[in-house]
C-alpha cells in the first residue's frame, strides 16, 4: 500500500493499516539535516515485524530509532543505495559486477559512517587521544561535556552545585543521545557516561565504543580533579568510583585499550577500526 499526502490511503487514515507487517519510508522525513522527525508513530502498528527507510543519512534515522525501541528489526538506505548503484555502474559501462561487491562496499561504507566513541575514567585521555584521532581520520570530535554545558547553558561545576548529579545526569542522556543519532564522528564522553544502562545501548547502537583503560595512579599524576566535581572527594572515593565503573565500561566498549599511551593507543584503534571493514 503506498501512503500519500493526497489519495485514498493517506496520513489521515493510517489507522487502516494496523495490521502492517513492513514499514517502508521512502519519504525524505528525518534525513540529514532535519532528523529526529519520524514520518509514522509506529505504536499504531502492533503487527509489525520489519521497518526499512530508504535514508541512509543519518544512519540511524528517528523512525529507526523509534523500531529499535520496539525491538523490530530494521535497516537503513544504505545497502539499497550500493545494490542501485552496482546495477548503474553495469549498465553504463556494459560491464557486469559480481554481487559480493554490493555486501563488500556496503560494510566499508557503514564503518566509515559509524561513530567512534571513547569511554574511560576522568583523565584517561579520551578528550587528548580523541582530538589527535579525529584529526588522523579526518573526523570531527565532539566533546560530550562540552555538549551538555550547552544544552544546560551552565558549566558542569554549575550544574552539580545548583542543580545536583541526578539532573547533571538527564543532561548527559539528552547529549548522548543527541550525539549517538549522528554519523562519523569521533565522540569523548564524560566517565560517567556508562552509568545508565540506556547510555550503554545508544553509545553501543551509536557506533564503535572503546575504552581507555588508564592506570588509576597515571590519572592521579595529573591535574585530573580540574573541573570534575565528583573527584574532589580524595583517593579513596576515587578508587571505589573507579572499581564500581570498571565493570560497566566492560559491558559497554567493543573494545579495551589498556595503559592507553598517545600515539600508541591511536594506531591501536586506527588498526581495530579498520580491520572491522573488509
Ligand atoms: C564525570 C566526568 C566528567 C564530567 C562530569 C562527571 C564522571 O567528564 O562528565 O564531571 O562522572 O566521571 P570527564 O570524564 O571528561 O572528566
Amino acid at each position: 500500500v503506498v501512503i500519500s499526502r493526497s489519495g485514498e490511503n493517506n496520513y489521515e487514515n493510517l489507522q487502516r493499516h494496523e495490521d502492517a507487517a513492513v514499514i517502508v519510508n521512502a519519504t525524505p522525513v528525518g534525513m540529514y539535516p532535519n532528523t529526529g522527525v519520524s514520518p509514522v508513530d509506529l505504536k499504531w502498528f502492533p503487527k509489525l515485524e520489519g521497518v526499512l527507510d530508504v535514508i541512509y543519512n543519518p544512519a540511524r534515522t528517528q523512525l529507526l530509532l523509534d523500531a529499535e525501541a520496539l525491538h523490530i528489526p530494521c535497516a537503513n538506505g544504505l545497502w539499497m543505495l550500493v545494490a542501485q548503484a552496482k546495477e548503474s555502474a553495469e549498465y553504463f559501462t556494459g560491464t557486469s559486477i559480481d554481487d559480493a561487491a554490493i555486501a563488500e562496499i556496503h560494510a566499508n561504507l557503514a564503518a566509515q559512517m559509524a561513530n567512534i566513541v571513547l569511554i574511560g575514567m576522568p583523565g584517561c585521555g579520551k578528550s587528548t587521544i580523541g582530538a589527535l584521532l579525529a584529526d588522523k581520520l579526518g573526523r570531527k570530535l565532539v566533546d560530550a561535556d562540552e555538549e551538555i554545558t550547552r544544552l544546560a547553558g551552565k558549566s558542569i561545576p554549575a550544574i552539580f552545585a545548583e542543580d545536583g548529579e541526578a539532573v547533571f545526569r538527564d543532561w548527559e542522556t539528552k547529549a548522548l543521545s543527541q550525539l549517538g543519532k549522528q554519523s562519523a564522528l569521533v565522540i569523548a564522553t564524560g566517565g560517567g557516561a556508562v552509568l545508565r544502562e540506556d547510555n550503554r545501548l545508544l553509545l553501543q547502537r551509536s557506533g564503535t565504543v572503546f575504552w581507555l583503560d588508564r592506570p588509576l595512579f597515571d590519572i592521579m599524576s595529573t591535574d585530573f580533579q580540574t573541573g570534575r566535581p565528583l573527584l574532589t572527594a580524595g583517593r579513596e572515593a576515587l578508587e571505589r568510583l573507579a572499581a564500581e565503573r570498571r565493570v560497566l565500561y566492560a559491558a559497554c566498549a567493543h573494545h579495551r585499550i589498556a595503559k592507553p599511551l598517545l600515539e600508541q593507543a591511536i594506531s591501536q584503534i586506527e588498526e581495530i577500526w579498520k580491520g572491522a571493514r573488509p
